[in-house]
């Protein structure tokens, strides 16, 4: 490139202060528009960069890999990377980096205003208030469960999970988890009690899910898990729309094999199952763990330390090996 700065390819806009170091420091393949961009342009920006920042709704498969003969390292704007083929990166030598810790209490914060906006019936009043048809205070108005005292379980305890329990101890919830290995001790730790799938699920008030998308977790919680659910449990998701299966969600939902649901990410987004919009019970986000300007300011900060990193011939400090480590 003719001003000496490295080739960058940034597949959308990103917040103003990222775009102008991104500007400064590196010279742009193509101008990102505020849009998805289309495979083929995707291809054609990647392929003509030594350096990618790449969103969770880039689809990397192998050939697009393939075809980036000159790209070192793709660093995800996002601590999933479900959206990458990493065995075909790995084949190639093609470092894959993510943002870890910087978008934890983004999300869990999240987590916690979907539980209560479901438990409190919040859109609910919101909708009745602006409709102008709202007669006043009334005994049996909206009523919706009470959160605080209650068991909350957890299915994924990285670092999210945790912080989402940690924020559990303000409302004095009995903490449940779900993991591969025992949270290591900590005084936080020592309230919250680790359990199997099943129990976990037939013990909660409210299930949270916080794993990442892998083979193992598409569909974790389809119609045999939400039959374990408590009539009157609320499921969250702020992790990845395919750990659910939406068609047994719906179905549960209906027949009140559970009482609501908060989501905030979708099996195939931006289409939603179409019968999600009809239950009153349930909250819907697009996909807004991490949208605080504070966190994606720091996304793309880690973005390009990691870039910087490995076009300086170092360690990316946010390399990624096999999926599957928790978030
Ligand atoms: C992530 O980083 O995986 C989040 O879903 C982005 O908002």
């Amino acid at each position: 490139m003719s001003d000496g700065k490295p080739p960058l390819y940034v597949s959308r806009l990103l917040p103003d202060p990222v775009m102008a170091t991104i500007r400064e420091r590196f010279t742009l393949v193509q101008e990102p528009a505020d849009a998805a961009p289309v495979p083929s342009a995707l291809r054609e920006g990647l392929s003509q960069a030594v350096a990618a920042i790449v969103t969770l709704t880039d689809r990397i498969d192998a050939e697009t890999i393939e075809s980036a003969r000159g790209l070192k390292i793709l660093a995800n704007y996002a601590v999933g990377y479900n959206n990458i083929d990493l065995d075909a990166a790995n084949r190639r030598g093609l470092v894959v980096t993510n943002t870890p810790d910087v978008l934890t209490d983004a999300t869990a914060d999240l987590t916690w205003t979907l539980l209560l906006a479901t438990a409190r019936r919040v859109i609910e009043g919101d909708r009745l208030v602006r409709s102008g048809r709202w007669t006043g205070w009334a005994p049996t108005q909206l009523l919706g469960t009470a959160v605080s005292g209650k068991t909350l379980g957890i299915v994924g305890m990285g670092r999210i999970g945790q912080a989402v329990a940690r924020r559990a101890a303000g409302f004095r919830m009995n903490v449940l988890y779900h993991a591969r290995r025992p949270v290591p001790a900590s005084p936080d730790a020592a309230h919250w009690e680790m359990s199997a799938l099943p129990a976990l699920l037939g013990r909660s008030d409210f299930v949270t899910l916080h794993v990442p998308l892998t083979a193992d977790t598409r569909h974790l919680i389809d119609a045999k898990e939400l039959a374990q659910m408590s009539r009157g449990a609320i499921l969250i998701n702020t992790a990845r729309g395919p750990i659910v299966d939406e068609a047994a969600l719906v179905a549960a939902l209906r027949n009140g094999t559970i009482a609501g649901a908060g989501l905030d990410v979708f099996e195939e987004e931006p289409v939603l199952h179409r019968d999600l919009t009809t239950f009153p019970q349930v909250v819907l986000l697009p996909h807004l763990g991490s949208a605080t300007l504070e966190t994606r300011v720091r996304m793309g900060s880690i973005c390009l330390k990691n870039i910087e990193a490995v076009l300086a011939g170092r360690p990316a400090p946010n390399r990624v090996g096999t999926p599957g480590q928790l978030a």
